[in-house]
């Protein structure tokens, strides 16, 4: 039989977490045009990022773009960039070094988006006066303005507008997953976490209208999607604008009664604002997805006041009470920032205890980077980067343990998988489960991409559970 593998901490959910940088890709349904200009766009951080290049892209493909498939063959070269901590901000200034010659040539335009282009502004055009554009999220819905300024001639145009209640919605978006479907239902963050530079560089929170949303989601599974994400960074702070009003429950409700629509996710839910509704809604609804992404970022009290988190210890482990009391097994995962400015080792050892007490199946630590333009950047009693460091291996081996004894128990059981991967090398599947949980299998079927089959959990491992297909068992 073939070696299992299990996948990194990092990549057990899709939550709003930047690591890694990920190029959209043209698919099929491409312009292939090859009179037409090309472009790529290379997209760095959180899962809005990812969809907001797919919303980007839509924009261009609906202005005659083609889409290629290397940063080197595009005639537009679009980086959409994360500043959520200091190492992904510096990665863009690097690859904007890549085709210096290329842009000054005029064999190439570039353009900066998302948060380091909010962020630093006009300041891009200082360090890397090759760059014709630089946009920030919340200036989106002008993109074609601004690529039109950009094509005849403009250079230095920049769309950094923060005050706007409006939300990016395209005609075309060019969907890079095949599976899931990518939604975002608010934008911008109304929150002001002392650590954060989302709301200077996303701006206010707006919420998309119920109707639109939902017009959205029958398109795509009229598409044959099965399975819809809503992305928001407080996505469980929705509030319709229409009439009607709708909170974050009602909508999840009405797009969980789509035909065709499988499986509802969403992320990421802000402590403050997840209700007990929510859990209810999950309970009776079984095409709400049992997983709950609930960033906690410290288990002290202090620290969470230092965040200006909002919330306590103790009120944050009473949600948690409502989702283990839950008549279904949800599966929760959580992010983590250690090394706060002040954090002392006894508030370190208060968020061991509490991941100890909430048992989530995943955890996204960070070490503190402080950020510009946020309160905690003067915050005295910084605390040294070895420190970080060990705080974050300690707290990372912490919740190895927790995931290994937790997949441990979940051997014997059988899952819905909805199969996303082939991995010929291993001649292996792989898919999620409801719970968004890795499930390796194997079976002795082809071809079955995009399926949902059931499997029988054989072994586990700490970051996903392996199994074989249960034979006759597939889903309708
Ligand atoms: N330093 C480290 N981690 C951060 N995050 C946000 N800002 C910072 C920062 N300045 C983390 C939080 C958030 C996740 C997306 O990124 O844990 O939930
Ligand atoms: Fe940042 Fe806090 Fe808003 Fe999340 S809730 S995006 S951590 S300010």
């Amino acid at each position: 039989m073939s070696k299992p593998f299990d996948i990194e901490i990092a990549s057990l959910t899709d939550a709003l977490d930047p690591c890694c940088a990920t190029a959209l890709r043209p698919s099929s349904d491409a312009r292939n045009d090859p009179g037409a200009k090309s472009f790529y766009i290379e997209t760095f951080g959180c899962q809005m990022n990812v969809h907001d290049s797919e919303k980007v892209a839509g924009v261009l493909l609906a202005r005659g773009y083609r889409p290629v498939d290397a940063a080197a063959d595009a005639d537009f070269l679009l980086y959409n960039t994360c500043s959520i901590r200091e190492k992904a901000a510096q990665k863009v200034f690097q690859r904007l070094n890549d085709f210096k010659f290329a842009a000054k040539d005029n064999q190439k335009v570039i353009g900066v988006l998302g948060c380091v282009a909010q962020q630093e502004g006009e300041e891009i055009f200082e360090r890397a006066p090759w760059v014709s554009l630089v946009c920030g999220s919340a200036s989106y819905r002008n993109l074609p303005n601004l690529i039109e300024q950009v094509e005849s001639g403009g250079r230095r145009v920049t769309g950094l507008d923060l005050d706007t209640d409006e939300t990016f919605e395209t005609e075309i978006t060019r969907r890079d997953n095949p599976f899931r479907a990518y939604l975002t239902i608010i934008e911008g963050c109304d929150y002001s976490c002392s650590y954060c530079v989302v709301p200077h560089t996303r701006g206010p929170e707006r919420s998309r209208a119920s109707d639109s949303i939902l017009v959205e989601v029958r398109r795509l599974a009229d598409a044959g999607y099965t399975e819809i994400q809503l992305l928001g960074q407080t996505v469980n702070s929705y509030r319709d604008p229409s009439p009607r009003k709708w909170n974050f429950v009602d909508l999840l409700l009405a797009v969980a009664e789509i035909e065709g629509i499988r499986r509802v996710r969403f992320t990421t839910s802000h402590p403050n604002d997840f209700t007990r509704e929510i859990v209810e809604a999950i309970d009776s609804t079984p095409a709400l997805c049992d997983h709950i992404h609930l960033p906690v970022q410290s288990g002290s009290t202090r620290i969470l006041r230092e965040m200006r988190r909002t919330y306590t210890r103790e009120q944050y482990l009473e949600k948690i009470s409502w989702i283990h009391g839950a008549r279904r097994e949800f599966s929760l995962t959580t992010d983590v920032i250690v090394g706060f400015p002040g954090e002392t080792e006894a508030d370190f050892e208060e968020t061991l205890t509490l991941l100890d007490a909430i048992q989530s199946d995943g955890v996204f630590a960070f070490k503190y980077s402080p950020r510009p333009n946020t309160p905690s950047l003067a915050m005295p009693d910084a605390i040294p980067e070895e420190e970080k460091s060990r705080r974050l291996a300690v707290l990372q081996e912490r919740q190895r343990q927790i995931q290994i004894a937790r997949n441990e128990k979940l051997v014997g059981a059988r899952f819905e998988v909805l199969v996303d991967t082939h991995h010929t090398a291993r001649s292996q599947w792989a898919g999620r489960t409801t719970s968004n949980r890795i499930v390796n299998f194997s079976t002795s079927r082809e071809n079955f991409l995009g399926q949902y089959v059931q499997v029988h959990i054989t072994r586990s491992a700490p970051n996903s559970l392996i199994g074989e297909e249960v034979q006759g068992g597939e889903a309708e």
